[in-house]
């Protein structure tokens, strides 16, 4: 078996700001309301015919990390994207990357595990890696989400959580020195999936409901059960740490960066607290980007690499929770 290591790392968030007091414009809320339950002070919602699709926004954010990799897009051997908000019913993202970037005719696989959409993509481009299948595979996450929100007063439970955005790294085969990916822990419950769902389109519920009746905002739009979903994660979150932490034989104090799924400020402060780390070992940007569903962590991870939160050699952990119910980790040394 061989190891993989992230190579480089690349994101790209609209450049459309959207403030909480914009919000309060739409519907019936308010900054502190936000910031309070939520931690997150702006997102980035693209505009209309601004050009950011999940692909487009995923395409720019894979050319910084294979830029940042020193390779050519034609170094790569596979391509794993992670949305669930692609351009398209189908084919997925991927083969608009393999086309944007002119990647010869590589393999193009799409995953849908929507909040844990990265850390499912990267453990598939971790399994490649390993077993020599490929020696450099691109994991793109991006969602374009906007548009599907409720923006009244109706869906504002959900509405003002959510933010678009792509991030992506270059898996590449590790030499014996370096460190690279030590393990990735990937989980599901379905019994949970209602609590946390957008029904429609699917074949369930086809265009032809929507056509027929209207929309309806419990099939046509993200639902949530807030505070279900609130103690799942925690408790879901705090197992998968322990999970990677445990078959690595490492201690919380030897995390030099955990970066969690940004769902949600109050959820990654409660996991800090209660796994006793210091606010300089935990990495957070919901504040500027919202809830990127499967992008959140690709793009944080990018840019605590470009802060320097996060430097080579450094012992980082990843972790997600979200729909399904699914949740996973990975821990790698960077
Ligand atoms: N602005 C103002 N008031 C609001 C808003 C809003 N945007 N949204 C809801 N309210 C109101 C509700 O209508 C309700 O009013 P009522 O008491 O008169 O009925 C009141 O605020 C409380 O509503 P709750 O839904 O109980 O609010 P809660 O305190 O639970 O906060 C939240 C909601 C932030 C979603 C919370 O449940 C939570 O943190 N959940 C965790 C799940 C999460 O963060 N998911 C992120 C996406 S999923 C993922 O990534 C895993």
């Amino acid at each position: 078996m061989y190891k993989a290591k992230v190579a480089g790392v690349g994101h790209y968030v609209p450049e459309n700001i959207v403030s909480n007091n914009d919000l309060a414009q739409l519907m019936d809320t308010d900054d502190e309301w936000i910031r309070e339950r939520t931690g997150i002070e702006e997102r980035r919602w693209v505009k209309e015919g601004d050009g950011n699709t999940a692909a487009t926004m995923g395409i720019k954010a894979a050319q910084m990390a294979i830029t940042q990799a020193g390779l050519e897009p034609n170094d790569i051997g596979h391509i794993v994207f992670a949305t669930i908000s692609p351009d398209y019913y189908f084919p997925g993202c991927g083969v608009q990357v393999q086309e944007a970037l002119g990647i010869h005719t590589a393999g193009a696989t799409d995953v849908r595990n929507a909040c844990s959409g990265f850390i499912y993509a990267l453990s598939v481009g971790n399994a490649f890696v390993k077993t020599g299948m490929y020696e450099h595979v691109l994991v793109v996450a991006s969602e374009l989400q906007s548009p599907f929100l409720d923006k009244t007063t109706r869906g504002r439970g959900v509405s003002v959580i959510f933010g678009d955005g792509a991030g992506a790294v270059v898996l590449s085969k590790a030499s014996a020195k370096e460190g690279g990916i030590k393990s990735c822990h990937l989980h599901s419950e379905g019994k949970h999936k209602e609590e946390l769902t957008m029904k429609g389109f699917g074949t369930q519920h086809w265009i032809g409901a929507l056509l027929e009746k209207g929309v309806n905002p419990d099939i046509h739009f993200p639902k949530m059960n807030g505070n279900f979903v609130f103690k799942n994660a925690v408790v879901r979150f705090g197992e998968v740490i322990k999970e990677a932490l445990d078959k690595n034989g490492i201690t919380p104090d030897q995390i030099d960066c955990l970066i969690p799924h940004q769902a949600n400020l109050r959820i990654a402060q409660f996991i800090q607290k209660r796994m006793g780390l210091r606010d300089d070992q935990v990495f957070n940007n919901i504040q500027k980007y919202g809830n990127t569903t499967g992008a959140s962590i690709a793009i944080a991870l990018s840019e605590a690499v470009q802060t320097g939160a996060v430097k080579r050699g450094d012992l980082v952990c990843l972790a997600a929770f979200g729909a399904g119910f699914t949740w996973g980790s990975v821990l790698m040394e960077y």
